[in-house]
């Protein structure tokens, strides 16, 4: 039984002794609890990242705007409010990571599905990303691909996974976009001849606050939510996302959408 189905848990027993009956009735109660408490849990995250995204978003004007006007400060001044910017711009992000994830699990999240040509997005994407990243970013793709997706939600599946690609691995080291069409699926890629996962990290990287190597993980910020978030989303668009890496030589994310219904072959 996983977290999602616990309300609809429950055993059971039409011909069985009423000692095995008694015992199933007490388990289906503790499910019924279970499910009950991990519904407060999730409401409880949502509630407090929201009444704490507010008031933070509001110190991060003020710090934003001081900064603006920086000509008066000193360089220690200086310093110290690009560091408060910094941390509360960090915390903004996490409270709205935690906030998508809580939407997520309530089935919350509306998608906007509509026929998305991937090309001009995912160069859309990679135009950001180099310019935040000050890297370069390879693409490949021959053929025009549309699926259907929501647009937003999909640049915030590639933004996150290119993110990744760009901070657990060197300036020097190339990242590679593809994007292919096999059969009813769009397939795109995203690679990097980075620091790669370990096999048996491979598997839960996409669970919620799960980061491979935490000294490695401090230096580079982050929560560990950006592939959990990634995971949801790709699911709720209708596709799936894997991985491929080795250790020390890179790694290779997959993500597959549904085409759009014009383009499929009968
Ligand atoms: N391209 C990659 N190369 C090597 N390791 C990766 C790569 N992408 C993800 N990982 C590993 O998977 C972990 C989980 O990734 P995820 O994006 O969920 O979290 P994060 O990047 O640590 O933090 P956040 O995305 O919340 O800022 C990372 O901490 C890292 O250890
Ligand atoms: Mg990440």
């Amino acid at each position: 039984i996983s977290a999602e189905d616990l309300s609809q848990a429950k055993l059971q027993l039409s011909h069985a002794p009423s000692e095995v009956k008694a015992l199933a009735q007490t388990f289906n109660h503790m499910l019924s609890r279970l499910s009950e408490a991990w519904e407060q849990q999730r409401q409880f995250v949502s509630n407090v990242s929201h009444e704490l995204r507010t008031p933070l978003t509001v110190v991060l004007g003020y710090l934003h705007s001081v900064l603006r006007r920086s000509n008066q400060l000193n360089d220690y001044q200086k310093e110290a409010l690009e560091t408060a910017a910094g941390e509360a711009e960090r915390t903004v992000r996490l409270l709205q990571d935690l906030l998508d994830l809580a939407r997520a699990d309530s089935g919350y999240i509306h998608y906007h599905l509509e026929p998305v040509v991937l090309n001009d997005l995912v160069l859309e994407v990679v135009g950001m990303a180099e310019k935040f990243s000050n890297r370069f970013l390879q693409v490949e793709q021959s053929e025009l691909i549309e699926v259907i997706a929501d647009r937003d939600r999909l640049k915030q599946v590639l933004i996150n996974v290119i993110d990744n690609a760009v901070k657990y691995s060197e300036f020097d080291q190339a990242i590679e976009l593809k994007v292919e069409r096999v059969e009813q699926q769009a397939i795109i890629q995203i690679c990097d001849r980075g620091v790669g996962i370990p096999l048996q990290d491979q598997s839960r990287i996409f669970e919620r606050f799960y980061r491979v190597d935490e000294a490695r993980a401090r230096s580079t910020g982050g929560h560990g939510l950006g592939l959990a978030i990634v995971k949801t989303l790709v699911e709720g668009m209708g596709g799936s996302i894997t991985v491929r890496s080795k250790l020390g030589e890179g790694s290779v994310f997959l993500i597959m959408l549904p085409i759009s219904s014009h383009q499929m072959i009968a």
